[in-house]
């Protein structure tokens, strides 16, 4: 079986069907090369041949390249070849003369839309699902069978870049409208019909910059006018990047420079910096996390076996605040109804509104219809009673944090339950064992922690408790999976796994501070780390009194348990902050920063008298110890079982805090730079800096034994 099959009709027009045998979406891989190289050569010599159609016999039309082939060269010259075969066969196709059309059919990403790029013509089925764009960018690579100039030259370089350098995904319809695709067509006939219109009514066909007089849309990059934009676009994407991704400065390089030469070395261009991003670190981290390890969690790596697929029919929620309202319009959004209770209908329907709100804003982005809003909130009935609970199959419980509070809820919410009903509590802190003291079924109760706010973020931790079965974590991770988004699995533990390991980021940023760095310093290097926000400025955000809260509950905790508490570098700084100066952060306008009214907000300036300033540091090194100290700290909650893989600690530490995508995760950031090497990392900032720094026993192991973490 060949994976591009070729027919030859009586007009003289070959269709080529991409249709990789055993697999469901077409890729560019060795076995596609095997079908389409002499399907082109072909094409191009046969003289019966006037003219090329390119569709997919799938339901999309070209995936992209697959990830197989690319993420085990580890060598530039292997991977500009890589790159050169797929660019080179197309580059034949383009100058034949031949006119050739793609029938796009379906999804087109990445080397899927770079073929259709190279042809002459572009038919796209008008489905809304179908996905059109070049994403390479997000696991740290660039189109590089030509995209990355074919783009820019029918487009022009302004409006490629964002879509080559965030790897946005584009339906036909937009596609259409920037030009990209030159016309749309009702179903799979309508599209060859039209495709083969065109080739029967375009004898010779040749590309825009293949013609003499060929200028940018827009202009080249000498043109005075792109002058402009391009002189700031180099630090506007540095002040994004931070210089931690190579693959979009590498794209911004190629476009750049690609129109400033011939075609053909444009080609080399291109292929040279996509051999770079391809041996680059930084790729392999991005590709082994959120590709591979991504993709194992939602085929259910973490979800036990033997247990159907449940789907969640109907989910009560108790608490319609902040929590309770996100959950409920992302459950109504999957198709779910809801039930959303509150201690007033009042508050009930206050939560409601809040789907509303939501609805109303992507209508105004053109993302929803009036029809889809009304559907939406007629799955969710706000009220404040039990009474609607009688037949959901699942409870999620988001009151206040408070034990007795969430106790009591438990207790009335089970007596009108069925009794296979699902109760899970979105608690932030409380242990999820203690919790299910309250339950009659604490078998059938779990922890999912959502994060804030719940319809953008897109991980839930699912927190077993001691007496939770594998069938209510079946459940719970469908139910995640149900409503789009990504689970992981942990086992009970104080601050679970996320809170726990992101706390020691803000922790170090508040032991930084009581050292005498300058606090736009810690908020700079955080930041260098690949953090979304400095520390000082999250723990604003968190609220100083709420972490003072919590570390006074744990320090009563462990006091009441006879153990010592060991009180963390941050200790101090939130007494003084919360207790001294009156200062517990954003809610109260004034924290770490101030902020006025209306206004920018600004470090305090007061901080410099409390916190006096010492120079005595070095910027890489407290870039260092953001990272070390959480993934450090990822280790022993590996080492206590708290999580159990390597997948779940690595997407839960970019997914659910925001740790650095560029370094793969938490253990990855291990991995990367090498387990004996991290260890004598943490064994020397632990001399310098406090025990907190001293490595967790298995990273010590491991790297004895020579190992490290595998997926
Ligand atoms: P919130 O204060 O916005 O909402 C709590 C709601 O519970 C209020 O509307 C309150 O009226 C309602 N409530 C109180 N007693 C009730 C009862 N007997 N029956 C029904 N509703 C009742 O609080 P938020 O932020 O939504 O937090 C809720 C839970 O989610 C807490 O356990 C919190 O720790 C947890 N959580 C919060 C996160 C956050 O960032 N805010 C993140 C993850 C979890």
């Amino acid at each position: 079986m060949t994976a591009v099959t070729q027919d030859l009709d009586a007009d003289g027009i070959l269709t080529l069907t991409i249709d990789l045998p055993n697999r469901s979406m077409n890729v560019i891989n060795a076995e596609f090369g095997e079908g389409f190289e002499p399907a082109c050569k072909r094409a191009i010599e046969d003289d019966a041949v006037k003219g090329i159609v390119i569709t997919s016999a799938k339901d999309s039309f070209v995936a992209g390249a697959d990830i197989d082939m690319i993420f085990p060269i580890t060598d530039a010259k292997q991977a500009e070849q890589a790159a050169k075969g797929l660019a080179e066969g197309l580059r034949a196709l383009e100058t034949c003369g031949k006119p050739v059309a793609a029938a796009m059919n379906g999804t087109a990403l990445g080397g899927g839309l770079e073929i259709c790029l190279a042809c002459h013509y572009r038919v796209a089925i008008d489905n809304p699902r179908a996905k059109i764009g070049l994403p390479e960018v997000k696991l740290g690579l660039l189109p590089g069978a030509g995209g990355t100039q074919r783009l820019p030259r029918m487009i022009g370089i302004q409006a490629s870049l964002p879509l080559i350098l965030e790897g946005k995904e584009l339906d036909p319809a937009k596609a259409k409208s920037m030009g990209i695709v030159d016309d749309l067509a009702s179903d799979r006939d309508d599209m060859m019909a039209k495709a083969k219109a065109w080739v029967k009514a375009t004898p010779k066909a040749a590309q825009p910059w293949d013609q003499k007089g060929f200028k940018y849309p827009g202009g080249d990059a000498k043109n005075p006018k792109m002058g402009q934009v391009l002189a700031i676009a180099p630090s506007m994407l540095r002040d994004k990047t931070k210089g931690n991704y190579p693959a979009p400065e590498n794209i911004l390089s190629c476009v750049v420079e690609g129109s400033l030469v011939d075609f053909d070395s444009a080609m080399t261009v291109e292929a040279r910096y996509f051999a770079n991003c391809v041996v680059s670190q930084v790729s392999k981290n991005m590709i082994g996390t959120l590709w591979y390890q991504l993709n194992a969690i939602k085929r259910g790596a973490s979800r036990p076996d033997g247990f159907e697929p449940y789907k969640t029919k109907k989910v009560g929620i108790l608490g319609a605040g902040m929590m309770g309202a996100g959950i409920a319009y992302v459950s109504a959004k999957a198709g779910i109804d809801v039930v959303l209770k509150d201690v007033s209908q009042q508050a009930a329907d206050k939560g409601k509104a809040y789907s509303e709100s939501l609805q109303d804003k992507a209508i105004k982005r053109g993302r929803s219809t009036p029809e889809k809003k009304a559907e939406l909130l007629g799955r969710i009935t706000a009220t404040d009673s039990y009474d609607g609970m009688a037949d959901c199959d699942l409870i999620i419980e988001a009151v206040f944090e408070d034990r007795g509070l969430k106790a009591k809820v438990t207790q009335d919410t089970e007596a009108v339950l069925p009794e296979t009903a699902t109760f899970a509590s979105n608690t932030s802190t409380l242990p999820i064992t203690g919790l299910a003291e309250a339950s009659k079924r604490p078998e059938q109760f779990i922890g999912l922690h959502f994060f804030s706010p719940a319809d953008k973020m897109p991980l839930v931790e699912i927190i077993k408790g001691e007496q939770t079965n594998p069938e209510t974590l079946a459940k719970a991770f469908d139910y995640v999976l149900q409503i789009r988004k990504t689970p992981i699995v942990v086992n009970d533990s104080r601050g679970f796994y996320t809170s726990r390991v992101f706390a020691t980021y803000v922790n170090e940023g508040m032991a930084m501070l009581a050292e005498g760095v300058p606090p736009m310093v810690i908020e700079r290097a955080g930041l260098q780390a690949g953090m979304p926000v400095g520390p000082l400025a999250l723990h604003d955000e968190v609220s100083l009194s709420l972490s003072w809260h919590i570390m006074e509950q744990t320090r009563k905790d462990f006091e009441a348990e006879g153990k010592e508490f060991p009180k963390s570098p941050g200790y101090d700084v939130v007494d003084k902050m919360v207790n001294t100066l009156e200062r517990p952060g954003k809610k109260a306008g004034k924290g770490f920063y101030d902020y006025p009214d209306g206004g920018k907000k600004a470090i305090w300036s007061g901080l410099a008298e409390h916190f006096p300033r010492n120079d005595d540091w070095d910027f890489d090194t407290l870039v260092e110890r953001f990272g070390t100290i959480q993934a450090n700290e990822t280790a022993r909650c590996m080492e206590e079982d708290v999580v159990e893989t390597v997948a779940d600690a690595n997407i839960g530490s970019i997914f659910g805090w925001g740790f650095a995508p560029h370094e793969g995760g938490t253990l990855q950031y291990i991995n990367a730079r090498g387990l004996q090497a991290f260890v004598d990392q943490c064994k020397a900032f632990a001399k310098d800096y406090g025990p907190r720094f001293e490595p967790a026993e298995l990273l010590v192991k491991m790297a004895a034994d020579g190992k490290q973490f595998e997926a």
